[in-house]
């Protein structure tokens, strides 16, 4: 392999995901839990992998694993139980734990501020429409890194403000449920814009490594088809340049700010939101760029330039070539979008911050989880990954999705991303073949 000797290898989780425990020492109640509330989700965070309680348990349980890095989010309402203003400290107190367990196991935490649970008491006023939610998130953002900064050195502020934006406030299938293209717009730049406002927050309080983690769907044209050249350019704007370019201070893609403004989803020459010095601030210094890998899509002019419909279904016995998301398995897509983020954007650094399979292979009679098609899909992209480090592109570090089975989101339960699988009528942990193989390539590359 080309990687370097001191690339990290890592886990990933997500707050609502995987803690559980509500309502508990004085937690504040999220958009999450009030759309599962509302019935808009097969089950509820509210127990989740019981990581509230459990949280020890999963420390010994990447100790044994020998990650280097554990990538984890914060529940802000945990801290914040309305948003701003009172600090709930047993609630820091949580975190606080969390960090010196995982330091003493010899891994580096990577906490993220947001991975999409926002407090309600903040959507009770505009949620990410709000401009006031950008001073909300810098105000949460000191809060924890001057708790957590003397220890914790490498910072995400934002997961994936794609699906935060657009399934959040466009196509409404995620919390908080909104559905116009001009909340979708006004959220996704106040999002841009309190990542731009919390790195030097961040810094001030001791973190060393700041950076965000962006989505990303890379597309190719179904055919050679003029029409659908142009759809997948679109696409591409819509699914990745509209944040990736602004967050590298290109500015919103002219091109898409056209396309916008033809169908009529704003009037004008800038989005609702923005004022001036915006773009600037976004486009703060970062010293990381993470990217969330999954797949990547054939578009057509037909299917649509804003669509990532496959046609085929989610759930068990995909088609051959896709996992039980329905995605299209893509690894050599993977090692294309690194060298081109490389040449378009200059990151100083690249982190694969999620990449990961979801297949519900569950225990055997001999409590063996056998699931070769996860090995199959890790190894071929971290295969992906080392061929673009061998073509120049920065990529330093790289973490699966996910340490265990968890919520996955509207999914639910059924759907299983983990190393190690979870009965979720106990919560019991039990390490599948993936987590062995995983074990066995990080210590080979002692
Ligand atoms: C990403 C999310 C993560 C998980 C994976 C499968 O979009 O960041 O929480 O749901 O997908």
């Amino acid at each position: 392999m080309a990687l370097p000797d001191d690339f990290t290898f890592g886990v990933a989780t997500s707050a609502y995901q995987i803690e559980g425990g509500r309502s508990e020492d004085g937690k504040g109640e999220s958009i999450w839990d009030r759309f599962a509330d509302n019935g808009r989700m097969p089950e509820s965070g509210d127990v989740a992998c019981d990581h509230y309680h459990r949280w020890q348990e999963d420390i010994a349980l990447m100790g044994e694993l020998g990650v280097d890095a554990y990538r984890f989010s914060i529940a802000w309402t945990r801290v914040l139980p309305e948003g701003r203003g009172a600090i709930n400290q047993a609630g820091l107190d949580f975190y606080d734990r969390l960090v010196d367990g995982l330091l003493e196991a010899g891994i580096t935490p990577y906490p993220t501020l947001y991975h999409w649970d926002l407090p309600q008491a903040l959507e009770d006023d505009g949620g990410w429409t709000n401009r006031a939610t950008v001073d909300a998130f810098a105000e949460y953002a000191e809060v924890v890194s001057g708790r957590l900064g003397d220890r914790a050195t490498d910072w995400i502020t934002h997961n994936e403000p794609w699906v935060a934006t657009f399934l959040g406030h466009l196509e409404g299938v995620f919390a908080p449920g909104r559905t116009s293209w001009e909340e979708a717009l006004t959220a996704g730049h106040h999002i841009l814009l309190s990542h731009g406002r919390a790195v030097p927050v961040l810094r001030a309080a001791g973190a060393q490594q700041v950076g965000i983690a962006l989505d990303c769907r890379p597309a190719f044209s179904a055919t050679d088809s003029p029409a659908d050249a142009a759809a997948t350019r679109h696409f591409d704007g819509f699914r990745n340049r509209w944040f990736f370019d602004p967050v590298f201070g290109l500015g919103y893609p002219e091109d898409m700010l056209a396309a916008y403004r033809e169908r009529g989803r704003f009037v004008g020459d800038h989005i609702p939101a923005e004022k001036p010095g915006d773009l600037e601030e976004i486009a703060t210094d970062i010293d990381f760029v993470g990217l969330n890998y999954y797949t990547s899509l054939p578009i057509s002019a037909a299917t649509g330039d804003e669509s990532e419909e496959t046609g085929v279904p989610t759930g068990p016995n995909p088609p051959p070539g896709h996992t039980e998301m329905g995605w299209p398995i893509t690894p050599e897509a993977l090692t294309g979008y690194l060298v081109h983020l490389t040449q378009r954007y200059e990151p100083k650094a690249i982190r694969i911050t999620e990449n990961g399979a979801s297949y519900s292979d569950v225990p055997g009679a001999d409590g063996r989880t056998r699931d070769q098609a996860r090995i199959d899909y890790l190894a071929a992209h971290i295969a992906a990954v080392d061929a673009a480090v061998e073509a120049g592109a920065p990529v330093d570090s790289y973490f699966v999705w996910s340490l265990m089975d968890n919520l996955e989101w509207v999914e639910g339960y059924r759907q299983r991303f983990g190393l190690v699988h979870v009965d979720h009528a106990t919560g019991a942990r039990s390490p599948k073949d993936s987590y062995y193989w995983y074990r066995d390539l990080i210590a080979e590359r002692r």
